[in-house]
């Protein structure tokens, strides 16, 4: 457990309970994010090189990870959640959450069909460098494919495939093939 440093303790809310993984890389650069971690077994990794501004995350529940690799940036306003049991919210290498972007692995509310609970939490996984644009919001069991983009205002609700201009409410692929550079 590499802990937080005195000064990321100040320019943050950090409410983590004891016993949380956290694996912290070099030269990451969290900025007023508030940061909730709360039940058993939990874990959260962030990359070398990472920056995060005005973020919340929340990993609530046990067994639950959020992991975000290295020279990714998580701009403001954005909510990133691993919520209910074994979940994992994966955001790779290299990948750009503009503003006001919610990743959400679980819904907040069991909705029941028939008294059978229909709408459990599912990992979120999105890869390597991916830019996604303002006012996106990603929702439970999504993988997004490497070097794709997520047009603004989306929400994603099915895979995306690599290489590709994904857009709309629900988003779909408009281009393949593409590239975007930072
Ligand atoms: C993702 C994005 C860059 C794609 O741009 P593009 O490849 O030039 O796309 P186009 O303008 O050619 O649009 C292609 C089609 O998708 C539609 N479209 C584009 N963006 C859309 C969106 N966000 N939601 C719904 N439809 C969209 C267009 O209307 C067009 O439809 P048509 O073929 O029926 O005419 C752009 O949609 C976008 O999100 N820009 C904002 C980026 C941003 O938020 N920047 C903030 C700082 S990081």
């Amino acid at each position: 457990m590499n802990a937080f440093s005195f000064i990321q303790k100040l320019r943050n809310k950090l409410r983590i309970t004891n016993g949380t993984t956290l694996i912290l890389g070099n030269k990451i650069n969290i900025v007023h994010c508030t940061i909730t971690i709360k039940g058993k077994n939990n874990t959260l990794k962030i990359g070398n090189n990472t920056k995060l501004r005005n973020t919340n995350i929340e990993i609530i529940g046990n067994n639950n990870t959020i992991k975000i690799g290295e020279n990714s940036l998580i701009g403001n306003f954005c909510y990133l959640s691993a919520k209910e049991e074994n979940i994992t919210l994966t955001i790779g290498n290299n990948t750009a959450l503009s503003r006001n972007i919610k990743v959400m692995t679980s819904d907040g509310h069991p909705i029941y069909q028939n008294n059978k609970r229909i709408n459990y939490a599912k990992d979120i996984t999105i890869n390597n460098n991916i830019w996604i644009a303002d006012n996106v919001t990603i929702l439970k069991g999504v993988e997004i494919g490497s070097n794709s983009v997520i047009g603004i205002n989306s929400t994603v609700v099915k895979n995306i495939t690599s290489g590709s201009v994904a857009v709309g409410n629900p988003c779909t692929v408009i281009k393949e093939n593409i590239r975007w550079e930072y």
